[in-house]
């Protein structure tokens, strides 16, 4: 009986099946670096607002502290966003009248919530506690950047896994005070060795890389 295929039409189907496993590394490749892409991650986000709430004047220019308007960082999973109340405190006597602070007055007087947009926002198979990390001595800037330059609030880390673990698999060097979580530019005057920061807040490192600390 003939072979099935002649000596000529294997070298051919060689050929042919290298030039796919190649084309499929090369699309798998693709797809990875614009899956860890900043575009992919969300890192750069900053969607449209109905208010355009600028942190720069607020808590940059006014010195206002972040616990101020999110009242939820020390005691609660979330950091919360203001009510128009919060933001009525000044604006029923600083730029009364202003046409950007319409949806504010507007939200006030009929009592419902401004519909501000979402910047960061995990997938719901995640387990984030503000409580945990604020009171274990990570600073918001850590997470946020200099969130007191933002005209618009824009998402500067990429919030990935693997941005997660790159902190808990080593916690120490990015912990700072209990009176600097707030701080916007921080930087250390002394130099505490991690280790010291990891026992100063009773931190049990082992326990971060588990994967049931952020999927339960
Ligand atoms: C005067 C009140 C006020 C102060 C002070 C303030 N914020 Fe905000 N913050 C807001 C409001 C209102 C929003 C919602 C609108 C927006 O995203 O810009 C917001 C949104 C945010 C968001 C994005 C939330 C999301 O949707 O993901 C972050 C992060 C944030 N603030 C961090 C901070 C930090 C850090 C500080 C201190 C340096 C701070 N804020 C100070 C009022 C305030
Ligand atoms: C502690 C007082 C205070 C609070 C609280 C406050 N503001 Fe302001 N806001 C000011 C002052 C003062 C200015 C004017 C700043 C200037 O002239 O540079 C201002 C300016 C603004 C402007 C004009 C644009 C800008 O940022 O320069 C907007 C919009 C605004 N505020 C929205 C809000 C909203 C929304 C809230 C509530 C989440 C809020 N403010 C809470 C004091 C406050
Ligand atoms: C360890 C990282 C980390 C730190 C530290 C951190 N945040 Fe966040 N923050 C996040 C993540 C992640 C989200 C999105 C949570 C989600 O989608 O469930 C978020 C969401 C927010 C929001 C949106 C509303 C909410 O409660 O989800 C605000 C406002 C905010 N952070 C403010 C702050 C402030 C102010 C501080 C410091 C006092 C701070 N964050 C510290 C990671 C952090
Ligand atoms: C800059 C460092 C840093 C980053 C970034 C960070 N974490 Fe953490 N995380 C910590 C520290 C420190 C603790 C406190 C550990 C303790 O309580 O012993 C913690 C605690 C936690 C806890 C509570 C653990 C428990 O059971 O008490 C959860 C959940 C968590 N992190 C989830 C996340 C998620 C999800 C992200 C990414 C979106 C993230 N963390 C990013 C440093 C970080
Ligand atoms: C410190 C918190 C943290 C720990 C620990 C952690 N994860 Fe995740 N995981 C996340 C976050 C945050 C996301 C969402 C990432 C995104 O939206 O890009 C995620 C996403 C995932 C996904 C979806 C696919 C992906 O990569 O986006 C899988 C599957 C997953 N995790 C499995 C695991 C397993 C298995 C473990 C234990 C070995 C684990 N995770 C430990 C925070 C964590």
């Amino acid at each position: 009986m003939a072979p099935l295929f002649r000596p000529r039409a294997n070298a051919l189907a060689f050929v042919i099946l290298v030039g796919i496993l190649a084309l499929l590394v090369a699309i798998s490749v693709f797809a990875y670096v614009v899956y860890r892409s900043p575009y992919q991650t969300d890192a750069g986000y900053a969607p449209e607002q109905p208010v355009p709430f600028s942190h720069h004047t607020h808590a940059g220019g006014l010195g206002l502290d972040c616990q101020y308007c999110h009242t939820g960082v020390e005691t609660s999973d979330f950091a919360g966003i203001p009510p128009t109340r919060t933001c009525m405190t000044c604006h029923s006597q600083e730029w009364t009248n202003a046409e950007m602070l319409a949806p504010v007055r507007d939200s006030l007087a009929r009592q419902e919530p401004l519909a501000w947009n979402r910047v960061h926002n995990l997938p719901d198979f995640t387990y984030f506690s503000h409580r945990a990390h604020v009171n274990n001595g990570v600073g918001c800037e850590s997470c946020h950047g200099r969130v007191d330059e933002m005209r618009m609030t824009v998402q500067r880390k990429p919030l990935t896994m693997e941005w997660c673990l790159e902190c808990h698999r080593d916690p120490g060097p990015h912990l700072r005070p209990e009176n600097e979580i707030t701080t916007m530019g921080y930087s250390a005057e002394e130099d505490t060795p991690g280790h010291e920061w990891i026992s100063h807040y009773g931190i049990h490192p082992d326990r971060l890389m588990e994967c049931s600390t952020c999927h339960r």
